[in-house]
């Protein structure tokens, strides 16, 4: 049985993870992979617009669904617009004091463009173009998050941004049918930050069919793990509403997490800006 990556293994999550018979190839990039982490605290070191540019043109590397390439990237540049974004959320400072922030869209309008230039004028709006863009867009986020940190660079993606989306929205003057999927806080990492551990994988892989029946004897000891490395007892979240827990780990403090609605608003907003999220065809002009 192959030992190698045990360390990093180990690291994300928490425990020995067979992966069985068979040579596996020993890759300095993989186990950077398996050691990634968020960085909220960067270096005043500046990252340089050339590295930005190659580190986009490595992000819209990813793969696009069909090919139709329905992902847009803001590059906030404007400091007077980037302290507008960051004022909405004032207890995420790293919005605004991250030395780069990049903000990923789907974006279904590129492709309806592209078909009234060429005569044959569609309506990108049902529930399929909607889904399309969102996974372009998410997939050349995490592109880009991989370049950044194979480069030494970290980040942290900015989802909170679609809570305050109508006063989002105006500030980065997204047209119809472009939404945001996250922004992306790029910096020189000022600290080490810490390794997320993840659920087993015999949690999150089925193999040949969905199977979660497992799900409580895989989620106690995951939770036991996480709290041995890094306990978060003493940060129990809303105590009036729910009690004081006497073990609290990751999976009770995702639960009540989970209890909070976030994205409120965003449906409407999109409905009101061009998606009817409907089947396709039932929308075509
Ligand atoms: C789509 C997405 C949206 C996120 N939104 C936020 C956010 O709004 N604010 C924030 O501080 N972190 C945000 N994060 C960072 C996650 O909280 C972080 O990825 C998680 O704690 C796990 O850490 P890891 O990426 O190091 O494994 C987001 C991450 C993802 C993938």
């Amino acid at each position: 049985m192959t030992d190698a990556y045990q360390n990093e293994l180990h690291s994300r999550f928490g425990h020995d993870v067979a992966l069985g018979d068979g040579e596996v190839p020993d890759d300095p990039w993989l186990r950077q992979v398996l050691m990634r982490r968020t960085q909220r605290r960067y270096s005043e070191r500046a990252v340089p617009d050339s590295l930005v540019r190659l580190l986009l043109a490595a992000a819209f590397s990813a793969s696009s669904k069909s090919d139709f390439q329905q992902a847009s990237v803001i590059w906030l540049k404007d400091r007077a617009r980037r302290d507008r974004l960051a004022a909405l959320f004032p207890d995420m400072p790293w919005i605004g004091a991250a030395p780069v922030f990049l903000v990923f869209l789907g974006d279904a309008r590129r492709l309806e463009r592209l078909g009234a230039l060429r005569g044959h004028p569609q309506d990108n709006g049902a529930l399929e173009g909607f889904f399309n863009a969102a996974v372009d867009g998410a997939l050349v986020m995490q592109s880009c998050i991989l370049a950044v940190e194979t480069l030494g660079l970290g980040s942290c993606p900015i989802s909170v941004l679609r809570n305050r989306i109508a006063e989002v929205a105006p500030i980065l003057e997204l047209p119809d049918k472009v939404f945001p999927v996250a922004g992306l806080c790029v910096g020189y990492p000022a600290q080490q930050g810490f390794i997320s551990m993840r659920l087993p994988l015999e949690a999150t892989v089925h193999v040949d069919a969905y199977d979660d029946s497992g799900l409580p004897e895989a989620v106690d000891p995951y939770d036991r793990r996480r709290d041995a490395r890094h306990s978060i007892a003493d940060r129990q979240r809303a105590p009036e509403r729910f009690g004081a827990a006497d073990f609290y780990g990751w999976s009770e403090d995702k639960a009540r997490q989970a209890m909070t609605s976030e994205g409120v608003g965003f449906a409407t907003w999109l409905k009101a800006h061009g998606f009817a999220l409907d089947e396709p065809g039932a929308g075509a002009a």
